[in-house]
This record gives C-alpha cells, structure tokens and sequence, in this order.
C-alpha cells in the first residue's frame, strides 16, 4: 500500500514541519511520508504537492477532518483576559479578538484531492462522512484514518477506510482523538496496537512515543506493519521545525512534556514551558488556536521558547540533529 522499503512512516506534522523536502526525502530513505494538510490553503496545499510530485511518486496527504469542540462566547473572553498578560510581553491586545470557528477549509482541501489524486490521504481529529472516503476510494486514493482507542478503530474500519494509524497518547502534537473532552488513557502503542490487533483486520501504523529501532521492533511485534514518528524527525535536517523548536528539543533544561490545551483548545503534547505552566485552556477548537496564534506568530518570530506550541512527543530526548535517512534507516535496525 505504501510503497515502501522500511516499515517506517514520516508522520505528517502540521505548522511547517512536514516540507515537501522532508516527505520527499522519507521516499528516497525507502519510508514513506505525508505532507500535513493542516492550517494550509486549497492552494497552498496544491503547491506542495506539486513540488513533492516533482520528485517523488511516493507520498500521502494528511487532512484535519472538521470535528469542532465548541467554546462559548463567555469562557472564551474570560480565557482571553487570562492570557492577554502573556501577549502584552509582544505588544498584543487578544481581549477583543473574534471567536473563529472555521472548517480549516475542508471541502476545498478535499477538492483539490479529488480533482488530482494523489496515492494516500490520512484524516485525524474525526472520522470523514461515508461519501468522502468512497469518493476517494474511486479515485484511486488510499485512505488512512487516525485512532486512539478500539471504539474508534472499529467505526474507522467500518466506515471502509484502508488502514489505521493507531495513535498513543505519547505521540507529540494535537492527539487524533476524535472527542477531546474524553482524551484518551495513557497506554503504550504497543499495548493499543495489540487491542486494536485483536479487534480489526486493517493494516495498522503505530505512533506515539516510538524513537528507537526496540520500539519499531516492540510495535512491529504487538500486529502493527508499520512505525510512524514525528517527534524523532523534528530535528532532520530536512524538518521545517523553527530553530527555536529545534533548540528547545536539545536543552536539558527542559523537564520532559505535557498534555495541554492551553494553546488550541485540543489536548496536544508539548514541551513544558511558561505558557503550559500557567495556563490550561477550557476545550475549544479551533477557536483557542486562532486566540494564541497571533502570540505564538510572535513568540515564534522573537525566538521566544516559552510562549511557543513546543509539540514534542514523551521520546523527544532521541530526536537527533541528522539527514531525515539517517534516522529512518537506524529506526529501521536489522529489519
Ligand atoms: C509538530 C507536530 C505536528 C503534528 N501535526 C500533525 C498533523 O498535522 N496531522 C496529524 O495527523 N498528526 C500530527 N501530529 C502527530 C503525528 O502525526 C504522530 O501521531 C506523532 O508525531 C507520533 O508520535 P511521536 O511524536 O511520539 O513520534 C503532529 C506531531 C508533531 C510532533
């Protein structure tokens, strides 16, 4: 299905992270990456595809399904007001700014997958309508949907996607879950990947946590066919993290990771910082996320780790500096 050497997935990492050089390069390694759809325009994504379909047949775009938690208008101002002491440190005001509910351009997105196929394309967050995982099915598309728990992996396998991406909640990054308000209990990938096993017949893929050739190994062995690893590309050379990101990655300084939704709104793991330290959000996406992004931009801009989304999965201490094959192939070992 995936076209692929390794057993290893460059998973797709949303923000800039996933460049069309990072996923091209996880094809040349013999793996397979996916661009991150997420936050991209229509024809922002298009663009990227273009540039990976230059150098590579092998690849996959991963989609945001629309799945909003919603925030009213009362707890969404008082969450501003908590906050706006942290944008002042960048001259911003937030305590006025609008509460933004967008589909993240959904339909758009999956138009312009239709209208030009590509081979693979991964949902998280929720679960897409019938019609859309069917159209993609006539195109020649392979579908690739996101789960966190045996319940979701049986409605994704009846919904007639083609494989699972079984994440665990030590996967960096917003979980997939598909209801935040419930995120899911921690248990490794391997033990998820063995009740998911037990449960469906699909290809599984299994994320979270994994930064090393034992746990591909321990993963591989518990039913999954594949590994797939964010956190321990964040620092290839090929990544689009920001310097910053990269930086923080490598401080011993930093005290391991947390789940928090003080950014978006979702429950997503991050490096401990300031901003995790003082705040949790009330559930509300995307609406949270568009709040902090204006002091996340600058923060990001100022070099400014601490009021950074530092996402960063609990395997974040192996995350090497290195070409992205390096890594692949080591994650890899004798397989
Ligand atoms: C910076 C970052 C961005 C991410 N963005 C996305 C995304 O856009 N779509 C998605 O399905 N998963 C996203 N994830 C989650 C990854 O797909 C994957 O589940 C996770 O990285 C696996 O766990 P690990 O980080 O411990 O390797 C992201 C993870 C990170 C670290």
């Amino acid at each position: 299905m995936f076209d692929a050497s390794l057993p290893i997935i460059a998973a797709p990492m949303a923000g800039g992270t996933s460049t069309p050089a990072f996923v091209v390069a996880a094809a040349r390694a013999g793996g397979f990456g996916l661009l991150a759809g997420g936050y991209l325009t229509p024809d922002a994504l298009a663009a990227q595809i273009e540039a990976v379909r230059a150098e590579t047949a092998t690849f996959g775009v991963n989609l945001f399904v629309p799945n909003p938690v919603p925030i009213d208008e009362g707890t969404f101002r008082r969450y501003a007001a908590r906050i706006q002491a942290d944008a002042e440190r960048f001259g911003l005001d937030v305590t006025a700014a609008p509460l933004v509910d967008d589909d993240d351009a959904w339909h758009g997105k999956v138009e312009t997958l239709l209208a030009v196929p590509v081979p693979v394309v991964g949902f998280t967050f929720g679960l897409p309508d019938g019609d859309v995982i069917a159209a993609f099915r006539r195109a020649g598309t392979r579908t690739v949907q996101t789960v966190t728990s045996v319940d979701e992996a049986r409605a994704a396998a009846e919904a007639g996607v083609d494989a699972l991406a079984v994440q665990a909640p030590a996967a960096g990054g917003h979980s997939g879950t598909w209801t935040p308000a419930r995120p899911p209990a921690p248990i490794s990938a391997a033990d998820l990947v063995e009740r998911v096993r037990a449960a469906v017949a699909l290809p599984l893929i299994a994320a979270g946590g994994i930064a090393s050739a034992a746990d591909v190994a321990a993963v591989r062995a518990a039913g999954a066919e594949a590994a797939m690893v964010g956190t321990a590309l964040l620092r290839a050379d090929e990544s689009g993290a920001s310097v910053t990101h990269r930086a923080a990655l490598a401080d011993p300084a930093r005290t391991g990771t947390v789940v928090t939704r003080a950014f978006t709104g979702r429950p997503a793991r991050a490096l401990r910082n300031t901003f995790t330290g003082r705040h949790d959000a009330p559930l509300g996406y995307p609406a949270i996320h568009h709040l902090t992004a204006p002091m996340r931009r600058a923060a990001a801009a100022a070099g400014d780790p601490d009021y950074l989304h530092l996402w960063a999965g609990t395997g974040y201490r192996a995350a090497t500096a290195e070409p992205l094959a390096a890594i692949l192939t080591r994650l890899a070992g004798s397989l």
